[in-house]
């Protein structure tokens, strides 16, 4: 009899250990606040879902309470599935004022059965036009998947399910700014791009498809910081690599047609 208890007891106390180290996952009513849409995004499941929705007459968005200063942050997120063409679904880190910093991932809809462009590009002090852009392996509008953003004093990691996909280096050391001094919320909003989205804005929102749903769980901050150091070991080095050679479409670091005089300096790092 003592005995059971004492297991009971004890499986009792690992049960809650257990759960609470696992669920500190997100609540969303608690990180984020909905900024704008008009009741179109919405928050369910006790705070474990969000919901953004896109209508002919509006889009909505959210932010997130908190500030971060680097930070190590995941999102799992399904996009508008079907006939998307003409909808931006954008996911990003964003500073205040003039000369900001950001790091942007943006999804771009397509038609049902062509595939989602996913986008990136990062700001520092107010100047981007460092943009890449990539397919996906996968349908992102049939399950849900994680987006990633590592953000330390020496780079930027953009992941997608673990695997990395884009490292920003910090390149100072050749005269270009890096954004470390200003803090960021995360952002997230779904809008109507159609006058340039999707093929370049030949294809049009099909509003008959509205409203546009796209859905976030599973948001976590990484406590610690463990991310501090972290880079990419040469398994990470070699993944980014596969990546970019099968699923990269746009690289402004070999667009000598923009960059005629020569590419930008951290080109020469990254
Ligand atoms: C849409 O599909 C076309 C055809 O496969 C592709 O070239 C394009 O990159 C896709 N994405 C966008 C946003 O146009």
């Amino acid at each position: 009899m003592a005995s059971s208890i004492a297991f009971l007891a004890a499986a009792a106390f690992l049960f809650v250990t257990y759960y609470s180290s696992s669920a500190k996952a997100s609540d969303f009513n608690k990180d984020f606040e909905i900024t704008w849409g008009d009741g179109r995004a919405k928050i369910a499941e006790n705070g474990q879902l969000l919901t953004l929705s896109l209508d002919r007459a509006s889009g909505s968005g959210f932010q997130s309470r908190k500030e971060y200063l680097f930070g190590k942050i995941d999102m799992q997120l399904k996009l508008v599935p079907g006939n998307s063409a003409g909808t931006v679904t954008a996911y990003y880190l964003s500073s205040q004022g003039p000369s900001h910093d950001e790091i942007d991932f943006e999804f771009l809809g397509n038609l049902s059965g062509d595939p989602y462009t996913l986008h990136t590009n990062v700001f520092s002090q107010g100047k981007g036009n460092r943009e890449q852009q990539f397919h996906l392996w996968f349908d992102p509008t049939m399950d849900f998947h994680t987006y990633s953003i590592l953000w330390n004093p020496q780079r930027i990691i953009f992941s997608v399910d673990g695997t990395p996909i884009r490292e920003f280096k910090n390149a100072e050391s050749v005269g270009v700014a890096y954004p470390k001094k200003q803090p960021m919320r995360i952002y997230s909003s779904l809008w109507n791009a159609d006058d340039w989205a999707t093929r370049g804005g030949l294809v049009k929102t099909d509003w008959s498809q509205a409203p546009f749903t796209a859905s976030y769980r599973s948001f976590n901050a990484a406590d610690g910081d463990d991310w501090v150091n972290q880079e990419l070991d040469s398994a990470g080095q070699e993944r980014l690599k596969w990546v970019q050679s099968k699923y990269m479409i746009y690289n402004y670091c070999t667009d000598s047609k923009r960059f005629p005089q020569g590419f930008p300096p951290e080109c020469t790092l990254n």
